[in-house]
């Protein structure tokens, strides 16, 4: 790979400030071509025990090291990144697969949330509580968990890391990251940005393995850990949670996603359709706040889908390295699968293809609608995790948000309109934990980002971040006692 700085391509894992190899490796393939990148350690149980033993000891130390410090430090770690954007950018894409546009817009976007977090670091401020006996203070302070886990997804292999690590680092907590077995390139070389930084040795650590299960049992069972964030499917997460229990973590969980995305008849229609692209088809439909049902009302359904049509029709698929692709690959031959699967059984039941319907080449799905989709199909309860848009027709109000709700999950929603006392209406009456109103785009460090109900909880990015990193002391004196 054509790098401006070889020595970001890293091919070790990092545990307590040293790169370690191993015996034992996995191959990290290219999706579009299926060519092989780099071979990396495959790791295990006793690794993962090294990382949180270095990132224990490394805890002493960091933890009371100054907000303002910890500030710099990341100020400079995402400075480093912004000078290698380029770079950072091309290996993502060459792992992940997605456009080279949307990889630099996910290193600025992974950058921004050190840059966020440097400068909420000084800001975690405690309290004072007027106590009710007249000879009592309270004060409340606050102090980092300790040693955090972060086990992070492939979908965004930069920025998923930074939103977690970030306010961890700032709040004093030190990391270990099981990044994704599909992206663990783009992990590595932030390790190394990290130690180019100056943060101490087991301050941060990166565990590589083709198998999460060894490594998830640890960081979820092992005492040292502290708390978990996981950003990944809600099977996974149930699962993480249940193993969590028997050492009581504090977690945060950014799981699985069915955003509904609603078109009102008042909506400016192409407006909407430029929401419905950007929400639906960035990374090949493979976020979590992707569109996964798109309603519209039936007096402008119609044009609705014609627009669309004519746009997603217009949609490049190719080599994420070539500037002009929109659709990259999907990740792997499992995920072509289950998304082709999706839409053959829709159309079984009844749904017509308007454009694609079908894989395309290697690991490529064509941008795909259909449309006479129904609530009763498995596509519209499943996250299809591809660049197929499902369009459901509906009449009024009342039966698209209950349509909308009508889900386990909770993270995302979307909707058009210009009236403005429906705007409230429904962006009150939506069961998500984020609502984009005459906008297909909602991801911004400074908002909190995460779900409700089986999409998960804690919120990332924003100045709620750090509420996951920190524990809450009160404190109560005794001003008159004389011992
Ligand atoms: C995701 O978690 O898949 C979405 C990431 C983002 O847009 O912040």
């Amino acid at each position: 790979m054509e790098l401006n700085n070889k020595d970001l391509f890293c091919t070790k894992a990092y545990v307590g400030g040293e790169w370690i190899g191993s015996d034992n490796t996995f191959n990290v393939l290219n999706p579009y071509d299926q060519t092989v990148l780099a071979q990396v350690p495959d790791l295990g149980r006793k690794e993962t025990v090294l990382a949180i033993d270095a990132a224990q000891k490394a805890f002493k130390e960091w933890s009371h090291t100054t907000s303002r410090e910890r500030a710099n430090l990341l100020r400079k770690y995402a400075d480093l990144i912004l000078e290698h954007q380029q770079d950072l950018a091309r290996i993502l894409t060459c792992e992940q697969g997605k456009p080279i546009r949307e990889s630099l817009g996910e290193i600025k976007y992974g950058a921004a949330f050190l840059q966020w977090f440097s400068e909420e670091a000084p800001r975690i401020y405690g309290d004072i509580i007027p106590s009710s006996k007249e000879d009592h203070r309270i004060f409340v302070l606050k102090q980092p968990v300790g040693v955090v886990a972060a086990i992070t997804p492939w979908n965004f292999p930069n920025a998923m890391i930074t939103r977690k690590i970030a306010p961890a680092l700032a709040a004093g907590c030190t990391v270990v990251i099981k990044p994704a077995q599909d992206t663990p390139i783009s992990a590595l070389a932030l390790a190394k940005l990290a130690e180019l930084a100056g943060f101490p040795k087991g301050v941060l650590n990166v565990i590589t393995a083709e198998s999460p299960v060894e490594i998830g049992e640890e960081l979820t069972t092992n005492p040292k850990i502290r708390k978990l964030s996981f950003t990944g499917s809600t099977a996974v997460g149930k699962l993480l949670m249940r193993q969590c229990a028997g050492t009581v973590k504090k977690i945060s969980l950014e799981l699985g996603g069915n955003a509904p995305f609603i078109v009102f008849d008042d909506a400016d229609l192409p407006s909407a359709v430029d929401g419905a692209i950007a929400s639906k088809y960035r990374n090949a439909g493979q976020t979590c706040i992707c569109t996964n049902r798109l309603f519209v009302q039936e007096t402008v359904y119609d044009d609705f889908v014609t627009l669309l049509k004519e746009r997603v029709s217009s949609l490049a698929m190719g080599s994420g390295l070539v500037e002009e692709s929109n659709i990259g690959p999907l990740i792997n031959a499992q995920a072509v699968r289950k998304v082709d699967q999706l839409v053959d059984s829709a159309v079984q039941q009844g749904a017509e293809v308007v454009l694609g319907g079908e894989p395309s080449h290697d690991l490529f799905y064509k941008p795909t609608i259909i449309s006479n989709v129904t609530s009763t199909m498995e596509i519209t309860k499943n996250e299809i995790f591809g660049p197929v848009m499902p369009v459901i027709k509906f009449g009024q109000e009342q039966e698209v948000i209950e349509m909308a709700n009508s889900t386990n999950y909770g993270l995302a929603a979307y909707f058009y309109g210009r009236d403005i006392s429906r705007i409230w209406r429904v962006a009150e009456a939506l069961d998500f934990g984020i609502v984009g109103v005459n906008t297909g785009l909602v991801s911004a460090v400074e908002a909190p980002f995460g779900g409700i109900k089986e999409s998960g909880f804690g919120k990332e990015g924003s100045k709620y971040g750090i509420d996951d990193y920190v524990n809450i002391k009160y404190v109560c004196v005794d001003v008159n006692s004389n011992i």
